[in-house]
């Protein structure tokens, strides 16, 4: 990543937040959010949505976007969206998300946060969209033309954040130069039209990176995910076809040997072990034994979490209301911002 200035900045500050958000939890807003593009796995799990319910539990305001309107920033349909939504719904809610205290909501289901993307577009300059490192990345790995939404979401992610008034977003560090961004406008609009907006911190995790079962990073398209959906036995089959190597001996070695450590690393923190400790343990029990230890790892971990999942989706009209109760809740909170905006611009009439 470039700036490693920034970088250092961007985590000192994530680091103070951190502390005073035990302190005062009634000053801090979270806002984050997901694309609903397929299921959440374990990267997913680990590296934000624990956070989110540690926050949520701690009686911060907590705020969920299900990105829908970003679903179509690098891909051309909306294919299996209306699904794809309900089974994130349910994904959270077996994971601890309590709806009574986060409002989870959807994009489409929100004009006056959308109507936000028109004065925040002002404030922010071509040169400055094009850029955002992030939205490169996305473009090259995708292989989309640069639409004017995949060059546009950051601002519409500002909106996100902005219109609930958040102040902290739970980031990885690709997030960073979107909180930048945000900042930037809500800057430059309290400036113009006065104060309406917070500053934004972005909250880096302190969770290393969980690699997919190959060792490369965790992604659907690559075969190597664990999803939250998964049953024991999809769990089973994913992990016995994944790669290890030719060596018998079972050693801890990111290095030389990320398939192996990949998989000492999920059982780890599925565990809540030392892979180190792991791999001593499994030594001459080669990839058999290291895969059966993984396999139980993950399926204990997730055992209760699938559970309440398959009695979640048994209630489809329970997770439907769910949706709309938060859409109406946000929806309010979208026109009271959008209010004061208007009002601090002078459109009144
Ligand atoms: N861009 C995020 C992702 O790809 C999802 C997202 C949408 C988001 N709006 C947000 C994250 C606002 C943080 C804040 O996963």
């Amino acid at each position: 990543m470039p700036n490693e200035g920034s970088y250092e900045a961007a985590l000192r500050r994530s680091n103070e937040v951190h502390a005073d958000l035990l302190v005062h939890p009634e000053n801090y807003t979270m806002l984050t959010g997901d694309r609903p593009t397929g299921r959440l796995h374990l990267g997913h799990y680990f590296g934000t949505l624990v956070d989110r319910v540690r926050l949520q539990d701690m009686g911060i305001k907590t705020n969920i976007v299900i990105a829908d309107y970003q679903v179509i920033t690098d891909r051309d349909t909306t294919q299996n969206i209306q699904d794809n939504v309900y089974n994130m719904v349910v994904d959270y809610l077996a994971c601890g998300i309590d709806p009574a205290k986060t409002m989870i909501f959807t994009h489409s289901a929100v004009p006056e946060e959308n109507q936000l993307m028109l004065p925040f577009l002002s404030l922010i300059t071509e040169a400055e969209m094009e850029r955002n490192p992030t939205v490169k990345a996305e473009q090259e790995a995708s292989g989309h033309e640069l639409t004017g939404l995949l060059l546009t979401y950051p601002v519409h992610q500002a909106c996100d954040i902005l219109f609930c008034k958040g102040n902290i977003v739970p980031v990885g560090r690709d997030q960073l130069p979107h909180i930048e961004a945000t900042n930037k406008i809500a800057r430059k609009f309290n400036k113009r039209y006065g104060k309406v907006f917070p500053e934004v911190t972005g909250l880096l995790t302190s969770t290393p990176l969980l690699p997919g079962l190959d060792g490369r990073k965790m992604s659907k398209s690559y075969g190597n995910a664990i999803s939250l959906s998964m049953t024991a036995e999809e769990t089973a089959k994913l992990i016995k076809k994944a790669k290890t190597d030719s060596e018998r001996n079972i050693t801890f070695d990111p290095e030389n040997r990320p398939e192996v450590a990949a998989l000492l690393t999920t059982a780890g923190i599925c565990s809540g072990r030392d892979p180190k400790e792991l791999a001593d343990e499994i030594g001459m029990g080669g990839g058999g034994q290291l895969k059966k230890v993984v396999t139980e790892a993950v399926n204990g971990r997730f055992e209760q979490i699938r559970e309440r999942r398959c009695e979640l989706l048994q209630d489809m009209d329970y997770i439907k209301d769910v949706i709309h109760d938060g859409n109406e809740r946000a929806r309010a909170v979208a026109v009271q911002t959008l209010n004061e905006v208007r009002e601090a611009m002078g459109m009144v009439y």
